[in-house]
């Protein structure tokens, strides 16, 4: 399936008699997964209507360079950094040549030229415009700068001459575009990763918990959204930001965790758990403050459920993957982890170090074998283990 999940795309409308394809084109980013801001210079408003591409994006479409509302709104250089791909479609002659000269009269070409997203246009015009050498020579310069050209393609043209020149048809542009995030390892997949620690309440003002920081999940979060996936983070309570296109589940308790992580897996292929979830949680909660006496105080705890093991017996299972903070054999506990709660890949590390740190060393244990990953970056190893969890979900 063609998936452009999380991707923003930047669709710039120039005027010619295809923009109205453009409508269609919208529509079918949007379905794949892409959000769509949409720029059209003046002479594009006589093809399509601004109106239309407002309502069928759901955002305020640019026109102009110097309109204070819409600057207000997203400022033309915060849309040039919000872009991961601008396609120009359709392009015309005029607008090409105005790229290859690194023009910045209008809103489209400026945007463009502050942009260091992917480029692609979508050219259309008459047959002869486009076999003009001056044409030909401006289309070299900007695939000399890395744009992508897509199309035109052959026919009947709507001035009645018959050549190349009609832009390529929505579909078509649609997969070209998901085409260029292949890259992207986990495209298309629904990520639910739990993270933070959990807390446990005595009573009103104290509760049992632990170290865990959320960096290590959270960094999973933000690399797995680049990656090309829809990623639902379910956070204990920690103090870090939400990483940019990361839909945050924020619970408390390892029974809330439980909620949020069943809630999500009807749609989840792979599940991570990064959580250091409270393994016992006081018997009861006092709904008072306990107050301090002279006698020694026992307190009773009860086995919270476990959400690994949980998630790795449901009928219909996504990847299960697990963490493990290890004092001691490291990997022979990870491994015994693995085995006991079922999962499919494991991720062993050594408690003194990785709690509250930015970096960690793992190794990653699997039915397969174990690897290394060696100390580094938290954000970095994430990368590398969702490498290795994309190969598994191949
Ligand atoms: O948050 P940071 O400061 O960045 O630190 C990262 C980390 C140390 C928390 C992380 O790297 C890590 O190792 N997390 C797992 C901690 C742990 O030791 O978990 P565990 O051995 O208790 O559990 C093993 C697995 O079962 C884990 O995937 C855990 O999420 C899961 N589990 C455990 C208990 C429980 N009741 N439910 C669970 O789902």
């Amino acid at each position: 399936m063609l998936s452009l999940t999380n991707k923003r795309i930047l669709l710039g409308i120039t005027g010619g008699i295809a923009a109205y394809k453009c409508a269609e084109l919208s529509r079918l980013f949007i379905k794949a997964g892409a959000e769509v801001r949409v720029v059209m210079t003046r002479a594009a408003t006589e093809f399509v209507t601004p109106l239309t591409m407002q309502a069928l994006t759901g955002n305020r479409v640019h026109l102009d360079l110097l309109d204070t509302e819409a600057e207000a709104a997203m400022g033309h250089i915060e849309l040039a950094r919000w872009a991961d791909m601008i396609l120009i479609a359709p392009a015309t002659a005029d607008f090409i040549a105005r790229l290859a000269n690194g023009e910045a009269d209008d809103i489209l070409s400026t945007v463009v030229l502050a942009s260091s997203c992917h480029m692609a246009i979508a050219p259309a015009m008459n047959q002869a415009m486009w076999g003009d050498d001056s044409t030909q020579d401006n289309l070299q310069t900007l695939k000399n700068r890395h744009y992508q050209i897509y199309g035109p393609a052959e026919g009947e043209q709507a001035c009645g001459d018959i050549g190349p020149g009609r832009m390529l048809e929505p579909e078509i542009l649609l997969r070209l575009s998901a085409d260029m995030f292949e890259s992207g390892a986990l495209a298309g997949k629904h990520c639910v990763i739990t993270g933070g620690p959990t807390r446990e309440a005595l009573d009103p003002v104290r509760f049992i918990s632990n170290h865990s920081s959320g960096k290590m999940a959270y960094a999973l979060a933000a690399e797995a959204a680049a990656a090309g996936a829809r990623v639902t983070l379910i956070s204990g309570p920690v103090n870090l930001p939400t990483p940019d296109r990361v839909t945050r589940v924020d619970v408390i308790s390892a029974r809330d965790m439980l909620k949020a992580t069943m809630d999500n897996m009807d749609s989840a292929d792979v599940f991570i758990g990064v959580a250091a979830v409270a393994d016992y949680r006081p018997e009861s909660e006092q709904q008072q403050k306990i107050k301090k006496s002279d006698q020694e105080m026992t307190l009773a705890l009860v086995k919270n459920p476990d959400i690994i093991s949980e998630v790795a017996a449901l009928e219909n299972r996504p990847l299960v993957v697990g963490f493990a903070a290890e004092t001691n054999d490291i990997v022979e506990n990870g491994r015994g982890k693995l085995e006991k709660k079922k999962l499919d890949l494991l991720f062993a590390n050594n408690a003194t170090e990785t709690f509250n740190s930015d970096s960690i060393s793992v190794t990653a244990i699997s039915t397969d074998g174990d690897t290394e990953l060696p100390t580094a970056n938290k954000n970095v190893v994430a990368r590398e283990m969702l490498q290795l969890i994309s190969e598994r979900l191949k």
